[in-house]
């Protein structure tokens, strides 16, 4: 009998090790790991001397069709998620945001079928309660989530112009229903009063510049934050995760909690292991607009410290592309430009390049950043983010020897521009494998959109715990 597919010869890498064995898969899963010898014949057989294997990328943070500031991002859920691909990404998780006066269901039921139609690779979604009139209700659709395989939330405590805001109030009942539930709420942590008051005071100067974004939101508009929902989810006896963690005091504190034994997780992007608040200052600045803002130096050393000793446990993209066009209009006054970055299909990548090429992490520390923790984090473990007989076979092949020089022109992202033009990185996905299916074969993408699944979802205590 023959299996499906082998892929001979690489250097095998799961969070538990590296090995040099074969993989074997059979019907969308991987059915054996050995010495090729002693596994069956198969169909197809992929060479991968040389190359590292590992379980392919899970992206819990990417934002497709985001509308904000009067803008829609232009990023689709079939452009997205091919470059999600392209990138060594396959599974991702988006957000649906409850329209205030409206259930959360009619909010994730519309991203779902957008998912359903063109997702290149798997997904789910985090669910945003934003109405918080009637709390009974919201805990309902909080069960009503969980039970149908949507345990997240992502939580903002800023916003509030956007109408997404939760209040202390609010955010101590989400803790606590995700607490009695099995849910797991990922908090966007910074201080929406400082914010407010730091944007007028610098409106009322007359400092419009995109620079003033960072004045407006220093370190501390972070740390507080974070200090404060990590607080609010120990009082809650609940678990808690922080999203897109920016500044070194962010990674002291989620350590601190860590360290007396409390399930605090949090997530940092490629753009804070990357980039730095001076970009901000340039006349071309207003594209470098995100939130929370870039730092310095030092937060992003201290981050990449934080990633290595298990204080911060997964990198994200928090993909967010608008336009040149839609940047470049607001940017006459800096808290009017869309915020974000594209991000999905570099983050692969550069935590490979700036990680383990540049001896920041090991291989199997690599593996637990850009794939197994959100598998256990998020609840798709061991379907994912791990290969072993019974998993998903989401398999990437990484050329650990092919450079690349970044350019807007050459990646597959939705934006006209990036961050990273010229940027220089060594290693690349070659093969991305969604549950055995071959979705891109070197530079190409060769599968078809809309064939990505619904991931149904459980935060098992058993594996987060190990994160
Ligand atoms: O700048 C960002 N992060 N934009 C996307 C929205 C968010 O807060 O995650
Ligand atoms: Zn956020
Ligand atoms: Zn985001």
């Amino acid at each position: 009998m023959k299996v499906d597919l082998i892929i001979d010869g690489g250097t095998v890498v799961t969070a538990a090790g590296v090995m040099k064995v074969a993989i074997a898969v059979e019907a969308g899963k991987i059915s054996a790991l050995g010495s090729r010898s002693v596994l069956p014949k198969a169909e197809k057989v992929i060479q991968a001397e040389g190359k590292i294997v590992i379980p392919g990328g899970i992206d819990p943070h990417v934002h497709y069709e985001l509308y904000q500031k009067g803008e829609t991002s232009p990023e689709t859920w079939d452009k997205g998620t091919i470059a999600a691909a392209m990138g060594g990404t396959t599974m991702v998780i988006d957000f649906a945001t409850q329209q205030k006066g409206k259930p959360l269901t009619e909010a994730v039921k519309q991203k779902l079928s957008r998912a359903a139609e063109l997702s290149a690779v798997d997904y789910s979604v985090h669910g945003t309660l934003t109405d918080f009139t009637d709390l009974d209700k919201m805990r309902a659709e909080m069960k009503e989530m969980i039970d149908r395989g949507i345990p997240s939330f992502k939580e903002y405590m800023c916003y509030r112009e956007e109408g997404w805001y939760a209040d202390d109030w609010a955010l101590l009942a989400v803790f606590k229903a995700a607490q009695e539930y099995g849910g797991l709420v990922k908090v966007h942590a910074e201080n929406v009063s400082l914010i407010e008051n730091w944007q007028q005071e610098c409106l009322r100067k007359g400092w419009v510049e995109a620079k003033y974004h960072g004045v407006a939101k220093p370190n501390f508009v972070e740390a507080e934050a974070i200090q404060r929902a990590l607080s609010l989810a120990e009082f809650a006896g609940s678990k808690v995760y922080i999203a897109h963690v920016s500044t070194r005091e962010g990674v002291e504190l989620v350590g601190n909690t860590r360290g007396k034994g409390l399930p605090a997780y949090a997530e940092t992007c490629p753009h804070y292991l990357t980039l730095t608040e001076d970009l901000l200052e340039a006349p071309d600045g207003f594209y470098y607009i995100c939130s929370p803002p870039l730092r310095k130096r030092e937060d992003v050393e201290e981050l990449w410290r934080g990633l290595a000793d298990g204080r911060i446990s997964v990198v994200s993209s928090d993909h967010a592309v608008f336009t040149s066009e839609q940047k470049s209009k607001h940017s006459a006054v800096f808290t009017e430009v869309p915020n974000g970055f594209p991000g999905v299909e570099i983050r692969v990548p550069i935590v490979y390049s700036e990680g383990v090429e540049k001896r920041r992490l090991s291989l199997s520390r690599f593996v637990e950043l850009v794939s197994a923790n959100a598998a256990k984090v998020y609840g798709v473990y061991p379907r994912k983010g791990v290969l072993a007989p019974g998993s998903d076979a989401d398999i990437v092949i990484i050329d650990p020897k092919k450079e690349k020089t970044l350019d807007c022109d050459s990646l597959h992202m939705g934006a006209d521009w990036s961050a990273y033009e010229g940027w220089k990185v060594t290693g690349w996905p070659t093969t991305t494998i969604l549950r055995g299916k071959i979705i891109v074969d070197g530079e190409d993408y060769v599968g078809t959109p809309g064939e990505g699944e619904f991931v149904e979802r459980k935060i098992e205590d058993a594996f987060i715990k190990t994160v």
